[in-house]
């Protein structure tokens, strides 16, 4: 039997409802706390990986790309495993790095296609901690539904199926501009600021609460601890230097327009990442609401929704 020359994987990114920022201090890209998150459908990474034989190649939409966290992931791959040189095609259907996780969907998808091309035969529990070694948010998108990423493995760990809670995501695109300080950057200053440690601690307890309320489908306790998560850890990046003010004018309208349909009864609440989008998460029958409400906001650009979806999967060798 001839081995695979070339497998393509899919990959969701995933939206952290109990956020990760900054890390232990030790080897691994290991997170400092735990994390709870979401893996969407809808929005899609596609990456093919053919084994060349010529030296690595990265296309990201089809044009080539130098990008020093791919290679470095292609390398700690291979200080495990033999894989030859690669060619990686790689494409987004959604903005690439303006916060909505490309890096989580992007390595997840990587690592599956690298294992299918080469025969790995990866658990998916391995896939996780190698994705996480690349982006830590990248081993909760091994996996879909309701996602964990906690000690002592830090590798993430299927919660709950999205079709046990089936909540939709409604997102407000505001910019489509790339963001100018990476997560890995802005971590690494954010260990500084005198914020950190209470963050750390204090998301251990949210952490507890937010599982709690998805085992349980409490959407009101999910919504006040995933808002407070959230505001804390863009609180903790304003009290950065240099600041990280990832929020533009439209994500703040959106944040209070999602606040004042709460108030309203409306079952939705906002999280917000690493940039200027807002991703407000409903129960089902909310959802044209929601997107109505969010897309008469000023400077949204465009709406996107999405349900829960599956785990890094290959789709055809
Ligand atoms: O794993 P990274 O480097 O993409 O960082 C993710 C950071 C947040 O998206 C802001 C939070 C999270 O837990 O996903």
């Amino acid at each position: 039997m001839t081995e695979p020359v070339s497998a393509t994987a899919h990959a969701h990114p995933n939206i952290a409802l109990v956020k990760y920022w900054g890390k232990a201090p030790r080897p691994g890209n290991v997170p400092a706390s735990p994390s709870l998150s979401i893996t969407l459908d809808g929005l899609t990474t596609t990456t093919t990986v053919t084994l060349t034989g010529r030296e690595d190649t990265v296309y990201l939409d089809d044009r080539p790309v130098a990008d020093a966290k791919i290679a470095a992931c292609l390398d700690n791959l291979r200080r495990r495993f033999d894989i030859p040189p690669v060619e990686v095609r790689t494409r987004n259907d959604f903005p690439t790095a303006a916060g909505l996780a490309s890096s989580a969907s992007g390595f997840a998808a990587l690592v599956t296609a690298v294992d299918a091309a080469c025969a790995l035969g990866l658990s998916a529990a391995v896939r996780s901690d190698l994705a996480r070694q690349a982006s830590a948010s990248a081993a909760r998108s091994i996996f879909g539904g309701y996602v964990v990423l906690e000690e002592p493995e830090w590798q993430g760990r299927p919660l709950l199926e999205g079709g046990a809670w089936p909540l939709r995501v409604v997102v407000a695109v505001t910019s489509d501009t790339a963001k100018t300080t990476s997560s890995s950057e802005g971590m690494r200053a954010s260990a500084a600021s005198p914020f950190f440690s209470g963050w750390v601690d204090s998301t251990r307890d949210d952490f507890a609460a937010a599982r709690f309320a998805v085992l349980e489908r409490d959407f009101e306790r999910l919504a006040d601890v995933a808002e407070h998560s959230c505001l804390k850890m863009h609180g903790l990046m304003m009290a950065t230097r240099p600041a990280l003010l990832y929020w533009n004018p439209a994500t703040l309208a959106c944040i209070q327009r999602v606040r004042a349909l709460r108030d309203q009864g409306v079952p939705v609440f906002f999280t917000v990442d690493a940039g200027p989008q807002v991703k407000a998460v409903c129960l089902p029958e909310a959802e044209a609401a929601v997107a109505t409400a969010l897309q008469e906001v000023a400077g949204v650009q465009r709406i996107l929704t999405a349900g829960l979806g599956g785990g890094a999967r290959v789709a055809g060798r």
